[in-house]
């Protein structure tokens, strides 16, 4: 399970960390409180601080770090069940995870839908429009385009039902990133069984860590990639991770990308 944490290394603010936090940095748009910015009520009254902040978020602009690259190396030597990601970078695509093993349980800026029509946009025309400050309008209907990311109040999408699966055939959960705020997304963390070691890797403890732990949870604080990095020099996988990061710096540098950010 990931969150907004494992894209702070690679120049994505997250969500609630005091100060650096995107709900603390709203000012410039004209919203009535944080999460305005991804309430549909609000999009339709006003949708240009929205569009404006996608603008920010561009995916184009950001690159996995280590810890994405760490969870692609759990898919790599078969371990990777499935990633469930809050995140709407898509930075857990560019890192090379398979999207049959990723649940995007958020949505993503990968595609768009118009608000009227219902027509599928393809994401290239909305980022265009995104890009050079215009709010993207459907080509049929001129009704407001919008990215398939999940705003406050709306369905998630299909993929997410995934977990009645998988979360009770986990033998490990790891939660990393995430302040396990949200629900459904964060009860997730409650669907292994009892006898399932449940580790977090986080900046603090939080969720069901804080207030339900279990016995077999282990909680791991700091810095995500130095955290990362330790797991990873206990598994014996230094060299594999080296070879997959350098792998992936010739792919991302081929395709005009910067290298991914500093492990
Ligand atoms: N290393 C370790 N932990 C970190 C790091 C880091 N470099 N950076 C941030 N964190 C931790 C923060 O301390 C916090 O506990 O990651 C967590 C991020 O929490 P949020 O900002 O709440 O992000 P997230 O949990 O993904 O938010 C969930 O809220 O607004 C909605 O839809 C939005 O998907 C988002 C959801």
């Amino acid at each position: 399970m990931a969150g907004a944490g494992i894209s702070t290394p690679s120049g994505i603010p997250d969500f609630r960390s005091p100060g650096s936090g995107l709900y603390s940095n709203l000012q410039q748009y004209d919203i009535p409180y944080p999460e305005a910015i991804f309430e549909l009520t609000f999009f339709f009254q006003n949708p240009k601080p929205f569009f404006t902040l996608a603008k920010e978020l561009y995916p184009g602009n950001f690159r996995p770090n280590l810890t994405h690259y760490f969870l692609r190396l759990l898919h790599e030597k078969g371990l990777l069940l499935r990633l469930y990601t809050q995140n709407i970078d898509g930075l857990e695509r560019v890192s090379g995870i398979p999207a049959s093993k990723l649940v995007e349980a958020h949505g993503t800026f990968a595609s768009a839908t118009c608000t009227v029509c219902l027509r599928r946009c393809p994401g290239e025309d909305f980022w265009a429009d995104v890009l050079a400050d215009r709010v993207p309008c459907c080509g049929v209907c001129t009704g407001i385009v919008k990215p398939d990311i999940v705003f406050f109040g709306e369905a998630l999408p299909e993929r997410f039902l995934l977990h009645v699966v998988d979360f009770p055939m986990a033998d490990l959960l790891v939660v990393l990133g995430t302040s396990l705020e949200v629900e459904p997304f964060a009860s997730l963390s409650e669907g292994v069984r009892n006898s399932v070691p449940r580790v977090l890797i986080n900046q603090d403890v939080v969720g069901t860590f804080a207030w339900r732990p279990r016995s077999r949870d282990v909680v791991q604080l700091g810095d995500v990639v130095h955290s990362v990095e330790k797991l990873v020099k206990l598994l014996g996988w230094t060299e594999d991770m080296r070879d997959l990061v350098h792998q992936e710096t010739e792919k991302v540098l081929r395709m005009g990308r910067k290298g991914p950010s500093a492990a």
